[in-house]
């Protein structure tokens, strides 16, 4: 393989950001009619505007090495290794989803600069450091927006529901948490990738352990409830639809978007747990709201975790396929 430059692996990192950015914008385009909830619409219509010059931004920055956005039509094709890009195409059709949704999807925007200012820095390309910072700070507060306003999607998704219902919703997110446990254990389990970053790795490998526990304690509410795991049917968040199997066809390609792409990961499972939560507590489910509160605190901090290997990741990334 050629000796790349980390000035042409930016450049790259640039691309894969125009992409994820033109993404999102197609999604921040239909949420704020979807939101369900004035306060998200108006959350979600704010950060329209923001991506709209994100979008720019970063094509301005590839105009200016010489570079173009990528041009190929496939989504999948243009952001190898970044999956939860497919995510802003699935089209989630209940507010309570898209606030997931969206939730996870700034996350891995966020990681995607993190890493990119990392590869600045020590590249010391100043400019893209301040616009990976910039973006990054406004994905991470819209992050922390929708994160405030969970009980405002759960409550426009339930709007339609009548009381009895509450119950099945209750397990359909269950059901829907059973299965984002699963796609875990096999994202969890990409050690042959994650040798080279053995700070990734061991956090992998705790989290692995707790993920068959959430799973084993998601199975055993379920069957207290009366229900099994989804076989066919589609949960509430679709990751059944979705089932992530493109997505994993897409194995990040380096060990750096594993670690941007795990994040994003958890915070999706974070995200579900938080709607499931309250969902079970407004169906008077104690018990199910408790267990997915502690779930959900456990998938926060594995997020975290996995976002204190970032350095490591990039100096690996830097070593191994720069040479420097
Ligand atoms: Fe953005
Ligand atoms: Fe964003
Ligand atoms: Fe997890």
């Amino acid at each position: 393989m050629p000796a790349t430059t980390l000035e042409d692996q930016i450049t790259k990192y640039l691309t894969d950001a125009h992409s994820i950015e033109e993404q999102a914008l197609a999604q921040m385009e239909r949420a704020p009619a979807m939101a369900g909830d004035p306060e998200l619409g108006r959350i979600y219509a704010q950060h329209r505007t923001e991506t709209r010059e994100h979008e720019q931004d970063v094509r301005a920055e590839l105009h200016r090495r010489g570079a173009e956005p990528s041009t190929v039509k496939d989504v999948a094709g243009k952001v190898g290794g970044w999956g939860m890009v497919l995510f802003a195409r699935l089209n989630p059709d209940t507010p309570g989803k898209l606030a997931v949704h969206a939730y996870s999807y700034e996350h891995m925007e966020l990681a995607a600069y993190e890493l990119l200012r990392r590869m600045a820095q020590r590249a010391g390309d100043e400019r893209v450091v301040e616009l990976a910072q910039r973006i990054g700070a406004q994905e991470r507060a819209m992050a922390d927006r929708i994160a405030e306003r969970w009980d405002g999607a759960v409550d426009a998704s339930l709007r339609e529901k009548a009381p009895d219902d509450l119950g099945k919703e209750v397990v359909k997110y269950l059901r829907d948490a059973h299965a984002l446990e699963g796609q875990a254990l096999q994202l969890l389990e990409a050690g042959p990738k994650l040798a080279e970053v053995p700070e990734l790795a061991s956090v992998f490998e705790e989290h692995l352990t707790q993920t068959r526990e959430h799973q084993r304690l998601v199975d055993e509410r379920l069957s207290q409830l009366g229900s099994g795991p989804a076989r066919f049917q589609a949960g509430a968040l679709r990751v059944g639809a979705l089932n992530l199997g493109t997505f994993f066809k897409l194995q990040p390609d380096t060990p750096v978007k594993l670690a941007g792409f795990a994040f994003a990961f958890e915070a999706l499972e974070a995200g579900a747990y938080e709607m499931l939560a309250r969902t079970a507590d407004r169906a008077g489910d104690a018990q199910t709201a408790e267990l997915a509160l502690r779930i959900g605190a456990e998938e926060r901090a594995a997020a975290e975790k996995v976002s204190s290997t970032w350095d490591a990741a990039v100096d690996a990334m830097a070593r191994e396929r720069v040479g420097a």
